[in-house]
């Protein structure tokens, strides 16, 4: 393997954007969709480990990761053999069609972390997270013959229809796209920061289950619900962990009335949070197992492919009956078992441990910690939560109402110090670096947000 950048700091030779990034950005609004956000003024030419550097030769420290997509930074020697080697041998035989042997190795090693003695589960791959929420929904309903999906406000699961449906997280996605899929019912997520139903933090999950009671008995018959899907820790929603507890018995209340339960791990799985699945860190806690997984944007450090996982006892459609052109594109999959054996420690990245999953744990939870420090000292930090490097900053006024203008400024003052960093929810800054960030690269992001904090006072 070729060595890596040394520890380093951002390096910013113009102010942003620069000349060159300027120009691309112009051509850019020009002529691509006008639904893009375009929040941050970079134009990223090349990337290295955590860092990436710019058209105009500015290198910022990466605190977002593409939507927490690049596990392995960017260019890791490991992620790029695979590729070439498997470009160089066939880049696409459909799979609906043809079995081929990366896919067939993704789907043993994924399952190998979900599935328990005597229950086998099984794969299905597509392009993106939607993909695989589409399919989980549709397996859902072929599966149970049912109908209704209950979802949670603050969910993102996607933008084509069943996915968007699903959705709760803000009306923009959905205004002027209606008739949405029918049959669909949101319920709070468990926020222990905002509790639903004037509930406590603890009994948040109870509040939600309560309800979800009442609507079985007065407006959804449960046994016309297919399934409940639920993003065991929220990503968009704003990087919120529920009380410990809740999914036990979500599933449950599932069980006791024949209703399939997706989780939702495109945002929190692929070791993001110190586990293969974030469902996992409830482990302790009895543990649960749900009958579909969705998964994605971590699974190939950049390169597109989602995998639906599902009981076999559960993943009753016949042939034919789903399937994709592109899905478990072989260059994706060989993407994936590469950043798998970083994930598992198969294969070892230097400075971060036995595992990528590993290091997520360890410095996710040094990086928790600082900033759970950092709010004694800074009041507009009205909570930090998360696992592993799965954390949210969730920015208060001084009634601790959600201030999302607060948020949007240090954002972006963040990002002019040379940090990329992403908001979500309605006034969190989420902290999702790639898994390889190091302590010594943590410290250096940690010490601009603290700057940018200080300047606040
Ligand atoms: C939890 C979750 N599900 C599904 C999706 C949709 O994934 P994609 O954008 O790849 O379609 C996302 C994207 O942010 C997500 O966070």
């Amino acid at each position: 393997m070729t060595t890596l950048p040394q520890t380093r700091r951002p390096d910013l030779k113009t102010s942003l954007p620069g000349p060159r990034s300027q120009e691309i950005m112009a051509r850019d609004a020009a002529r691509l969709s006008t639904s893009y956000v375009r929040p941050y003024a970079f134009v990223p030419d090349f990337g290295n480990g955590v860092w990436l550097t710019d058209v105009d030769g500015n290198t910022m420290l990466d605190f977002f990761a593409g939507i927490a997509v690049s596990t392995a930074g960017y260019n890791h020697p490991h992620i790029v053999k695979a590729i070439t080697e498997q470009a160089g041998k066939f880049m696409h035989v459909c799979l609906s069609d043809y079995p081929q042997e990366p896919t067939t190795l993704l789907a043993e090693r994924l399952l190998k972390h979900v599935e328990k003695p005597g229950e086998p589960w099984r794969a299905f791959f597509g392009n993106s997270g939607a993909e695989a929420v589409e399919a989980a929904v549709k397996l859902a309903r072929h599966h149970t013959g049912r109908s209704h999906i209950i979802s949670t406000l603050g969910s993102f699961h996607g933008r084509t229809y069943g996915a968007l449906t699903l959705t709760g997280s803000k009306t923009k996605y959905k205004r002027g796209f209606g008739p949405m899929l029918p049959a669909v019912t949101h319920v709070p997520y468990p926020n222990p920061f905002r509790p639903p139903f004037n509930s406590t933090p603890e009994h948040c999950g109870d509040a939600v289950l309560d309800h979800l009671r009442t609507l079985f008995q007065t407006v959804i018959p449960a046994d016309e619900v297919a399934a409940f899907i639920i993003e065991p820790m929220q990503g968009e929603g704003g990087y919120i962990v529920p009380p410990m507890g809740f999914l036990k018995k979500l599933r449950h209340l599932c069980d006791q009335n024949g209703i399939l339960l997706i989780f939702d791990e495109v945002q929190s799985g692929m070791g993001r949070t110190g586990k293969m699945f974030s469902f996992q860190q409830f482990e302790e806690y009895g543990g649960v197992q749900p009958d579909i997984i969705t998964l994605a944007k971590g699974m190939a450090s950049g390169m597109p492919i989602s995998a639906m996982l599902a009981k076999e006892s559960v993943m009753t459609w016949p042939k034919g009956s789903h399937g994709s052109t592109f899905g478990g594109n072989p260059v994706s999959a060989a993407a994936a078992l590469a950043t798998l054996d970083l994930l598992e420690g198969v294969v070892k990245h230097p400075g971060c441990g036995d595992s990528l999953m590993d290091n997520a744990a360890q410095v996710g939870a040094f990086m928790l910690a600082e900033l759970k420090a950092m709010q004694g000292r800074y009041s507009f930090l009205g909570d930090v939560r998360g696992k592993g490097m799965f954390i949210g900053l969730e920015f208060v006024d001084a009634q601790g109402q959600p201030d999302g203008k607060l948020r949007d400024r240090l954002s972006q003052e963040m990002f002019n110090a040379g940090l990329l960093n992403l908001d979500c929810g309605e006034s969190v800054i989420r902290v999702s670096p790639p898994l390889i960030l190091t302590l010594e690269e943590a410290k250096t992001g940690l010490e601009i947000m603290r700057r940018v904090f200080e300047r606040q006072l």
